[in-house]
């Protein structure tokens, strides 16, 4: 598979052209972002981590019938994947409470939630990507139909309901976790971009440590070093 010219870059990855027009590469970044990009900063090493735990978990996802963009890891840091147009919705999935939905609610971090809760963001660096509901989401003609939303909102549940028990065999909490959909060349909605400790949040079962991105948001170090223990307990 030849990688040809830069589609698009973003704050984890890189996107190329192949030479199959329905096909792309994903070259996964070494930079952090946070806040908007407000904070950067770089660990060498982290796309490697971060491309082998999105495919640990695209594979396992696929085998529990979640159509995702996924075709096969190339190498270390380069992901084959099928060219879909990115829906501009941040999906989040929350199991506890932490992050914006403690500063936003005040409801005290580390509370496990009633329900698991949904909620759309709109991917838009320039607006903060703002929380939206279903009818921002009309009137701003991301879709067009409600059965898109409530498609995007079952799938979310089902990687949920996948992904927790997952990890919680490997001795992990699935805290929340944000996912972006696409539509193929044949406009089904599938699951897109990455999943990975930076669009996850996972804190150990037993010492509620974080072994994610807030290592980095919260300068609590060994960025790294947390990545690669999640990606030990998930290849086990
Ligand atoms: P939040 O508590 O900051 O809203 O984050 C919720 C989840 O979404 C958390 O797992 C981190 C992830 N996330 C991203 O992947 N990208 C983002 O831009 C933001 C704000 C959060
Ligand atoms: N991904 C976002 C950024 O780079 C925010 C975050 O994940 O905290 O700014």
């Amino acid at each position: 598979m030849l990688k040809q010219q830069m589609l698009y870059e973003g704050k984890g990855k890189k996107l190329f052209a192949t030479d199959d027009m329905d096909l792309v590469i994903a070259e996964f970044k070494d930079d952090l972002t946070a806040f908007n990009a407000e904070k950067k900063g770089n660990e060498a090493g982290k796309g490697e981590l971060n491309c082998q735990i999105s495919t640990i978990l695209f594979e396992l996802l696929e085998k529990n019938g979640i159509k995702t963009h996924f075709v096969k890891r190339l190498d270390v840091q380069n992901m084959l994947c099928k060219k879909v147009s990115i829906i501009p919705i941040e999906v989040v999935v929350r199991n506890i409470a932490t992050g914006s939905l403690t500063k936003r609610l005040g409801i005290p971090e580390g509370n496990v939630l009633s329900q698991t809760l949904v909620e759309f963001y709109y991917k838009d660096d320039a607006l903060g990507d703002p929380l939206i509901n279903d009818e921002h989401c009309k009137i701003l003609s991301i879709v067009s139909d409600d059965r898109d939303l409530e498609f995007l909102k079952s799938q979310a549940r089902q990687v949920n309901a996948v992904l927790k028990d997952f990890f919680d065999l490997k001795n992990l909490r699935l805290v929340d976790f944000k996912l972006e959909f696409g539509r193929d060349k044949d406009g089904h909605i599938i699951l897109a971009d990455e999943i990975s400790p930076d669009s996850c949040r996972l804190w150990d079962k037993q010492t509620n440590e974080k072994l994610d991105k807030d290592r980095f948001r919260q300068d609590l170090g060994s960025v790294k070093v947390a990545y690669e223990e999640v990606l030990k307990r998930i290849s086990k």
